[in-house]
């Protein structure tokens, strides 16, 4: 098995090989200067061959990432696996408005195309019951919930679990359980990209405890914010924020700040200032289980 990187990614690449005890190899990527990308691949590929890329921002990434997938399997890769600690289009897993794409299924079955096996850490599953429903091959969804546990246990004393919306009822629930802590979720509805209403649930516990909001995504903030606010308002301490994928979009940091959230942790499934819990070893134990 080989492992290669997409631009940004070395460091995860790096970490998950060395895990594995395996090579990284090299491709280069060429940008032309007309946008153009051109992937080379630099040394002879092993049987099976990982491309690890993790897709925030994924649009400039595909077309780049596909090419780089065909070159190896032209240079004798027999299996052309797809590690992405943050798998991209899943949220829009129906047709919310008429007129719209399913972008989860349109997505899943382009990379089925070009890859024959998939990892992925906590992807945002919703209505779909898995991957498997996405993508037509191998695929491994790893869960980073016993990171999210142990970041909790070593910072926050006395912690209050929060969810911030029904979605994130399955990873609270589960981190809660091995905090050994109470929890509750609020209730969402999203009226805009930035407008975000949050609702807090009924028979609400004594303000006694550090909440300590739990999310899959941090995208725009205003999700945590419009919680956190809420919560200080019933009388709560400032929340922590402990979330899996921590994309931060253009204001987040800000939204999240102005709302009082601090600590905020993030795995490094998207590198940031604020990635506290590394994923390698979850990556290399996915890898083990589907390598071929
Ligand atoms: C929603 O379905 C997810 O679980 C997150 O709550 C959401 O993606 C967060 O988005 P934002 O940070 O833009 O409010």
């Amino acid at each position: 098995m080989r492992l290669y990187a997409y631009p940004g990614d070395e460091a995860q690449a790096d970490a998950v090989a060395a895990a594995l005890g395996v090579k990284r190899g090299r491709i280069t990527w060429h940008r032309f200067p007309d946008g153009e990308t051109l992937a080379r691949v630099e040394d002879e590929p092993a049987s099976e061959c990982w491309i690890v890329c993790t897709l925030a921002d994924p649009d400039p990434k595909v077309l780049p990432l596909l090419l780089a997938a065909t070159a190896l399997r032209d240079q004798g890769a027999r299996r052309v696996g797809l590690l992405s600690p943050y798998l991209a289009y899943l949220r829009q897993d129906k047709r919310f408005h008429p007129g719209e794409p399913v972008s989860a299924r349109i997505f899943g079955a382009l990379l089925g195309r070009y890859f024959d096996a998939l990892v992925t850490v906590d992807p945002h599953l919703h209505r779909l019951q898995g991957l498997h429903e996405v993508f037509p091959h191998a695929s491994a969804c790893l869960h980073a919930t016993s990171l999210l546990a142990d970041w909790i246990r070593a910072n926050v004393a006395q912690p209050l679990l929060v969810g911030p919306d029904g979605e994130s009822a399955q990873w609270v629930s589960e981190v809660a359980t091995q905090v050994d802590a109470p929890w509750i979720c609020m209730s969402k509805r999203r009226a805009g990209d930035r407008d975000v209403r949050v609702e807090l649930p009924e028979g609400l516990p004594a303000p006694d405890r550090r909440p300590v909001l739990v999310d899959d995504i941090i995208s725009s903030g205003h999700t945590l914010a419009g919680a956190a606010r809420l919560l200080r308002a019933a009388g709560f301490a400032a929340p922590a924020c402990a979330a899996v994928h921590g994309l931060f979009a253009p204001g987040a940091r800000e939204a999240l700040r102005e709302a009082g959230i601090a600590p905020v942790a993030v795995t490094d499934s998207v590198p940031q200032p604020e990635s506290v819990m590394p994923l390698a070893r979850l990556l290399a134990d996915g890898l083990r289980r589907l390598g071929g």
